[in-house]
């Protein structure tokens, strides 16, 4: 184990806690309040946004759509530097924040914005954020990461700097109410699936890291078996915090970390739309049983600590169908098929973008290359 670890983002946590803004931003910042497609209007987050920024100067940029695109991000870099904007208050889920993270890079950037996402421009500063809450999934409201697209060209690319790291994270459940049950499943299976990726590699016996990632498993879990008891203010608690600590970068410290499942279903979303969440469910289990040798050991360590199975020599496997079980449980595929035309097409759609994103050495051991992502992908796609 050797690593630095910092989390520098504030949470403030817990019903009523919008109100925090007004005295977490200096007033005499200009703020960007930026949001999406207009939940926080009918919800009535932005009211009490509105309400908390009285003693501000501030304006806003709407529209950030779900896997959001560098197109419309431009726009809002564009008022960033005409305004002379000082801090941006993203409000919404994973898009909303992943989107003001570009925008707050770019903003710093005289060239085109995308030059981040290809490596083309090294992030040295960005316009200070911080990030209101309404959907639990990502962990994006206190991480470094964002995963932005280019609409033109179906790219979807992810890039992490700690310039963009929220200064403060308002994380209150009630904003959850209105949340379409479909975005509560995805919560659930994409905060799963950060657990796993960093948990499911190799033994390495860091107590700390594997502990933890077993308790957010076992607490996904329980909140899936409980899913009728979503309205209660306990259960949305719950979830908000469990996915949040599932890629606040605690448990990644120091130990390998996979990702292939999210670099794969990435490129599901950008070929076809598929809900983030509900890729990672579509590509994670034929990945499992692809890379069946080296993840044994801690696929079975899954099965007795975090579903309970009893050991035996098939345990590895059952540990496969238990996560296929949990996923189907809250009605999510795990296959695909969506697409138009023959399977043989879709399978080399998905390859052809993984060559051109350079994603031709995946997971801890970088040993998931095209070929391995091919026979991935044929269990993956019905
Ligand atoms: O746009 P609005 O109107 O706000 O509606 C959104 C959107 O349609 C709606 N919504 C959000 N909060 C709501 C609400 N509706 C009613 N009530 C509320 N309280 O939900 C829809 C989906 O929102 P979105 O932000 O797209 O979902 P999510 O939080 O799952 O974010 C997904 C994005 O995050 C990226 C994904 O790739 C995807 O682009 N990820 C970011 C990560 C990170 N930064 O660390 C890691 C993840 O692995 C992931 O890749
Ligand atoms: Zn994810």
């Amino acid at each position: 184990m050797q690593f630095s670890y910092v989390n520098p983002t504030q949470i403030h946590f817990g019903q009523g806690q919008i109100k925090a803004i007004a005295s977490a931003i200096p007033t005499e910042q200009k703020v960007l309040v930026i949001y999406g497609g207009g939940s926080i209007k009918r919800n009535g987050v932005y009211d009490q946004v509105s309400q908390a920024l009285t003693n501000h100067q501030w304006t806003e940029f709407s529209g950030v759509e779900p896997n959001p695109t560098k197109e419309t991000l431009d726009k809002a870099v564009a008022i960033v530097k005409e305004q002379g904007i000082d801090f941006i208050l993203a409000v919404g889920g994973g898009s909303v924040i992943d989107g003001s993270k570009y925008v707050a890079a770019a903003a710093k950037y005289q060239g085109d914005g995308w030059d981040i996402m290809v490596g083309k421009h090294h992030v040295t500063s960005a316009v200070p954020l911080a990030a209101i809450l309404t959907l639990p999934a990502t962990g994006s409201e206190s991480n470094m990461g964002a995963v932005i697209t280019k609409a033109e060209t179906h790219d979807k690319l992810p890039f992490m700097t700690p310039h963009v790291q929220p200064k403060f994270a308002v994380m209150d459940p009630d904003v959850m109410k209105t949340l379409p049950e479909k975005q509560l499943i995805n919560g659930l299976v994409d905060a799963w699936v950060h657990v796993c990726e960093q948990y499911l590699t190799v033994q390495h016996g860091a107590m700390v890291q594997d502990g933890y990632a077993e308790t957010l498993l076992k607490n996904l879990k329980t909140l899936a078996d409980q899913f009728e008891q979503r309205d209660s203010d306990q259960w949305r608690a719950n979830l908000m915090w469990t996915a949040n600590q599932a890629l606040n970068g605690l448990i990644g410290a120091g130990v390998a970390q996979d990702w292939a499942t999210h670099m794969i279903g990435h490129e599901f979303t950008a070929l076809w739309g598929v809900d983030h969440a509900r890729s990672l469910a579509i590509v994670q289990p034929s990945l499992l049983r692809n890379q069946f040798a080296v993840k044994k050991a801690k696929l079975e360590q899954m099965g007795l600590n975090v579903f309970g199975l009893e050991p035996s020599d098939n345990l590895a496997e059952e540990t496969i169908k238990a996560i296929e079980a949990f996923y189907q449980s809250l009605g999510v595929d795990v296959q695909f098929s969506g697409y138009e035309g023959d399977k043989q097409h879709a399978v080399d759609s998905v390859i052809n973008q993984l060559e051109q994103h350079g994603m031709v050495a995946l997971g801890e051991n970088q040993a998931i290359d095209l070929n391995q992502s091919r026979k991935i992908l044929e269990l993956a796609i019905a």
